[in-house]
């Protein structure tokens, strides 16, 4: 199973996805935790790349940068692990390129997939929970514990677009993506639900 994380600046992905891997090893599962941008070696660098705020960079070498990312990371971290029958969880993949570079950035919508399914090499998570958060909550949590980087850097505008555009494809994708608001939520309330659609997912398959 291949399980995704997805949503704007602060609405706690990784604090989640990392309580979702101890959840799931403790019912005896193998569970790589990994993330995008650098889910591996060379990801690492290009991360660095992306997120260094002194980078000014065009639109298009951004989606370049991450396509390359995910290129890597598909095919040397993703695959081997599902392949050797492990739980893979994601903190980020394909939806957000599309809610970055498509809502974000308003980079054409067919150059965006042509990419996203390059990269991907059509592998596509069989859940993906989304976490939704409002962009005045979110921005202030993530820039709380660390420097603002190059995309926490951004206008207001730029997160809401992004938001928007997340539950756009929440809304084109509903057996795929479940989306839980966090803004009045507490973390051990948002696990337990992550916890249930998980296990209903485990259920129907
Ligand atoms: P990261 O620190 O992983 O974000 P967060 O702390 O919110 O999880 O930084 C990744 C940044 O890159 C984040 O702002 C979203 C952006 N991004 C894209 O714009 N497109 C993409 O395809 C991916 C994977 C990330």
């Amino acid at each position: 199973m291949f399980i995704t994380f997805e949503g704007p600046e602060g609405c706690g992905k990784s604090t989640h996805a990392k309580k979702l891997k101890t959840f799931l090893e403790g019912k005896g599962f193998q569970v790589l935790l990994t993330q995008e941008p650098g889910g591996t070696q060379v990801g690492k660098h290009i991360r660095g790349l992306l997120l260094d705020p002194q980078n000014v960079l065009d639109e298009k070498t951004e989606i370049y940068l991450f396509a390359a990312d995910r290129t890597e990371h598909v095919s040397k971290v993703i695959k081997p692990a599902l392949a050797s029958g492990k739980i893979v969880v994601s903190d980020r993949y394909t939806d957000s390129t599309l809610a970055y570079q498509i809502g974000g950035r308003n980079l054409p919508e067919d150059l965006v997939e042509y990419i996203v399914n390059a990269s991907s090499k059509d592998l596509k998570p069989d859940l993906t929970i989304l976490l939704d958060v409002s962009p005045e909550i979110g921005i202030k949590r993530a820039t709380q514990a660390s420097a603002p980087d190059r995309f926490e850097k951004e206008k207001l505008e730029f997160h809401e677009n992004v938001r928007k555009k997340y539950l756009e494809i929440a809304e084109k994708n509903h057996s795929r993506v479940k989306t839980i608001n966090t803004d009045k939520k507490g973390i051990e309330e948002i696990q337990s639900e992550i916890r249930q659609i998980v296990e209903k997912k485990f259920r129907k398959q």
